[in-house]
């Protein structure tokens, strides 16, 4: 693996109030890398000092390995595209795709075949006369993403650049991203606090949390093993419980077994009452009451289960203050460090 960007031991504080906190980080050449994380948890504050908007409090920014911590933004050959679009109103949007080029003194003639390559890429290659402001949300977004990927940064930075379109577009634009990355070859940082989407779309993960990486992996190594409970909250896990062999757990919803009757505890199988129950086409959810403590103490679980695949016994017990036991594999159960 070539290394592209590294952030080494790099902290950001503003004031007594510390925004990044150590951060190692090392950003592959040709991949997608997502910082995901709660509002606030330090991803813009990270993307803006690797591209030199803001500078560190402490620790080394690298790219290309050497060391940029000092180095202006334009000496950093990045680009970058925002939540906003940020686009010229005044200018067409060919002129807008080779306004980073024409600061660059690049020819005219190749600024030319290199804004209609970007636009072709970003599947606007018919629209570069037409002003911004005659443009939907999304075909905007994909003129800045033409603008920063014109001038072939070493590193296209985006920071929650879907946030603003709609959840059907959103959904469209994550593997267009991913198309025009494996297209280009570029290293791409997104930023994002959507799990879905980072989970989707990225080669490489990084899970912050106030100010400090939780976890970092491809999406198939995170997902089914988070490390602690914030990761695996994050990551969309609803059951959390404490066993007394193997401490907290948390098990997929799909990985339950709800059995009708009470057969009582166990390091994998707890006895339960159900809540409510919602049928959602091929998917039953279960929402249940396990005993988990003495004394009556409970936990809230979540099953998904297969409608089709419910027994008229299963059925029986599906009602509310129905008794159930819950059980689970023990090797779908993943310990979490609290
Ligand atoms: N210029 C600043 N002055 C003071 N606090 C800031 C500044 N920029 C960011 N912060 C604070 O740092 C934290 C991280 O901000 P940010 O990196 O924008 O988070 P994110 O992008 O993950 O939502 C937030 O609590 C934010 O209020
Ligand atoms: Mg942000």
């Amino acid at each position: 693996m070539t290394t592209a960007a590294e952030f080494v031991a790099v902290s950001r504080h503003f004031g007594d109030f510390t925004a990044v906190d150590s951060l190692d980080l090392a950003i592959r050449e040709g991949a997608l890398t997502t910082l995901l994380g709660p509002s606030g948890c330090g991803k813009t504050t990270s993307l803006r000092m690797l591209a030199g908007y803001i500078e560190p409090s402490a620790g080394k920014i690298m790219i290309g390995g050497k060391d940029h911590t000092d180095a202006p933004p334009e000496k950093r050959d990045l680009g970058m595209v925002f939540q906003s679009y940020a686009l010229f109103p005044h200018m067409t949007v060919a002129g807008n795709v080779g306004f980073g080029l024409k600061l660059r003194k690049v020819p005219r003639a190749e600024r030319a075949r290199r804004v209609a390559e970007a636009l072709e890429l970003v599947g606007l290659g018919h629209l570069g006369d037409r002003r911004p402001k005659a443009l939907s949300g999304g075909q905007q977004q994909r003129v800045a993403l033409a603008r920063a990927i014109a001038i072939r940064p070493r590193l296209l930075l985006l920071d929650e650049p879907l946030s603003n379109l709609d959840a059907r577009l959103r959904v469209q634009m994550r593997g267009e991203i991913r198309r025009i990355q494996a297209e280009t070859g570029l290293t791409v940082v997104l930023v994002t606090h959507d799990q879905e989407e980072a989970l989707e779309m990225s080669d490489h993960m990084v899970v912050m949390n106030a100010g400090r990486v939780m976890q970092q992996g491809a999406p198939d190594e995170l997902f089914p093993a988070p490390a602690n409970r914030f990761v695996a909250e994050f990551l969309g896990y609803e059951n959390f419980l404490t066993l007394p062999e193997r401490g907290l757990v948390t098990v997929r919803p799909e990985l339950l077994t709800v059995a009708p009757g009470d057969v009582g505890g166990g390091e994998t199988a707890v006895s339960a009452t159900v809540r409510s129950i919602a049928y959602r086409g091929v998917e039953v959810r279960v929402a249940l009451d396990a005993t988990t403590g003495a004394g009556g103490a409970t936990t809230p679980l979540v099953a998904s289960l297969r409608g089709d695949a419910l027994t008229p016994e299963d059925r029986a017990a599906l009602h509310p203050g129905g008794r159930v036991t819950v059980s689970a594999r023990p090797d779908h159960l993943v310990s979490l460090a609290g």
